[in-house]
Parts: structure tokens; sequence; C-alpha cells
């Protein structure tokens, strides 16, 4: 039985196959439009969710498969107290493949080892979000032609983004990749990501305040949002949110053919007149989602395409 909790479920090998496969799938889509006909997606999400949530379901029905599942705890037993693992083991036989989101880092491991079904972590927490980390790295593919030899720079919340997490653990796997990391102090990324990653495998990183100062060498700048819903105190986040807010002005600083991306959802950190710019693709990046999670469906049910 295979999952996907955490990026390193995924060798480089596993992720060049995926990638090909969601390349294929986006020129073609018609040829999988029945490669999931009889088969169900569970969508769990005991947390919020807009594009991560949809567009595993839009994927499944773009296989011909159908869906079911819940869009908050609210509306799951989990408010009666049902824990992970029971939910699992009842969802196990109602759905061939499942996706969870859960506020808890670890609860889509604590599901996948309660499962008989594949099982894909949506996002746990502050923890990862390897999907999220595969539609990233489409994008790139796509739009910069290559994983490796990237500068790449990662702006926000880079204490409890889950996303930037599962994105640098990723693309230290990929040739002469290195990062900037531009935080405030309180917010930068934890310490075993900075010793058991990035320094164990040699990965050139420096961590700097400002983004300004860094913009002219960046391949990509990655913004994210400072994430309100794992502060311990308002006041912290009143105090940090609006750290960066990328706009046309600090455009001009950057390459020609810089790209800038963006999990979304984008509150203050990207202006919205930088939307037009051609460098902007976290709209792109959306719409490459489904078609990766097209891909990883297909290759965890092990079906033939
Ligand atoms: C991200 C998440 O949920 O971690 N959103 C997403 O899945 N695209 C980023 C965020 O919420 O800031």
């Amino acid at each position: 039985m295979r999952h996907l909790i955490a990026p390193e479920d995924l060798s480089v090998s596993d992720l060049d196959e995926l990638l090909k496969l969601a390349d294929d799938i986006y020129k073609n889509p018609k040829k999988y439009a029945k490669v999931c006909e009889g088969k169900k997606i569970a969508t769990l999400f005991y947390e919020p969710s807009t594009r991560t949530r949809l567009s595993f379901e839009a994927a499944m029905l773009n296989l011909g498969g159908s869906v079911l599942g819940f869009s908050s705890a609210d509306s799951s037993s989990a408010t009666k107290g049902e824990s992970v693992a029971d939910t699992m083991r009842v969802i196990s036989s109602y759905a061939d493949i499942c996706a969870i989101r859960h506020p808890k880092e670890g609860a889509p491991l604590v599901a996948a080892h309660n499962s008989t079904i594949p099982v894909i972590n949506a996002g746990d927490g502050g923890h990862n979000h390897p999907t999220q980390t595969l539609t990233d790295l489409l994008t790139i593919k796509e739009l910069k032609g290559r994983l490796n030899n990237l500068t790449i720079g990662c702006c926000g919340d880079l204490k409890f983004g889950r996303t930037v997490h599962s994105l640098i653990h990723t693309l230290t796997r990929y040739d002469n990749n290195s990062f900037v990391l531009i935080s405030p102090d309180e917010l930068k990324i934890p310490a075993y990501l900075r010793e058991e990653v990035l320094e164990q495998n040699n990965v050139p990183y420096e961590e700097v305040r400002y983004l300004e100062d860094s913009l002219p060498k960046l391949d990509l700048l990655y913004m994210t949002r400072v994430q309100k819903e794992r502060f311990f105190n308002e006041e912290d986040y009143v105090r940090l949110k609006d750290s960066y807010i990328l706009d046309l002005e600090k455009m001009k600083y950057a390459k020609d053919d810089m790209l800038v991306l963006h999990p979304l959802p984008r509150v203050n950190e990207i202006a919205a007149e930088v939307d037009n710019d051609p460098r902007a693709v976290y709209f792109k990046q959306a719409e490459y989602g489904v078609y990766v999670r097209m891909a990883l469906i297909i290759k965890l049910l092990e079906l033939e395409v």
C-alpha cells in the first residue's frame, strides 16, 4: 500500500514520472477521461480549503471517478469525539483513495496506519503539504523548464508555512539549487529543516530579513501568507502579518524571467497590481494542481494508462 504523507515518500524518479504523466494529462486530457471509472476519492478536510480540496475533487471527476467527503470538522463525527484512526477504518470501506487535511501534525500518518486504501496528506498543521509541492514542481518544470540550477527565494511565514517546508525538502534533492530564506526572525524555518535537510545535504542557503536586497539574484520567488491560524496570540500576528508586500515597484529589481509563485490564498503579501505582470504565475500554478493530482491518483491506485 502506497501513501503520500511526507516529501520523502517520493523518490526523484517517482517525481519525474509524476510530472511526466501530469504533463501528458495537461496536453491530452481526453485520453484520461475514463481511467478512474467506478473509483471514489474521499476528501476528509478537518481544516478550511478551497484549492486543495476542490482540485482533488476536480481531478477525480476529470478521471471519470466520483467524490465523497466533508469540508469541515464541524460536519463530521470529529465533533462527537471520533478519532482519526476510527474514521479512517470506516472510510477505507467507502472509498478507493483518500485525501486528508488536519490541523494536527502527523494526523495523516495516523490515518495511513489505520487505512487499507492509499492516504494522501493534503496538509497537516504547520508541517507538510506534499501535493502543493507537486503543484509547485509542475509549475516550475513547465514554466522554467528545469528543477535544478535555481536560486529560490522563499518569503514570509517560513516557520508555520507547510508548503515551504515540503518545497525546500524536495528542491534540495535536485542539483545545484540554493535558497534565500526571507523572513522576520520570529518566522524562520524550523531547526529540523535547517539542520537535517539543508546543512546535512550541503545545500547553500542564507537567511535574510529584507526582500529587496535579494530580489535581483532570484530565479523563483515563492511568497507565502502569514499563517494566522497557527499563532498563539493575535498581537504577534498583527505585528508580523504585513512584513512583506510585493508590488510592481519591488518587481523592478527582479530578473525579467523570475517567476513569482504563491500557494494561495493570498492576503496582502502580493499587491493585486502584480497579477498582470507576466512573471506572476500563481493562478496558473493553481490550475496545474489539478493535473498533478490526477497523475498522483493514477499512480497511487496503480492504474494502467
Ligand atoms: C496553503 C495551505 O493550506 O497550506 N494553501 C493551499 O493549500 N494552497 C497555503 C496557505 O494556506 O497559506
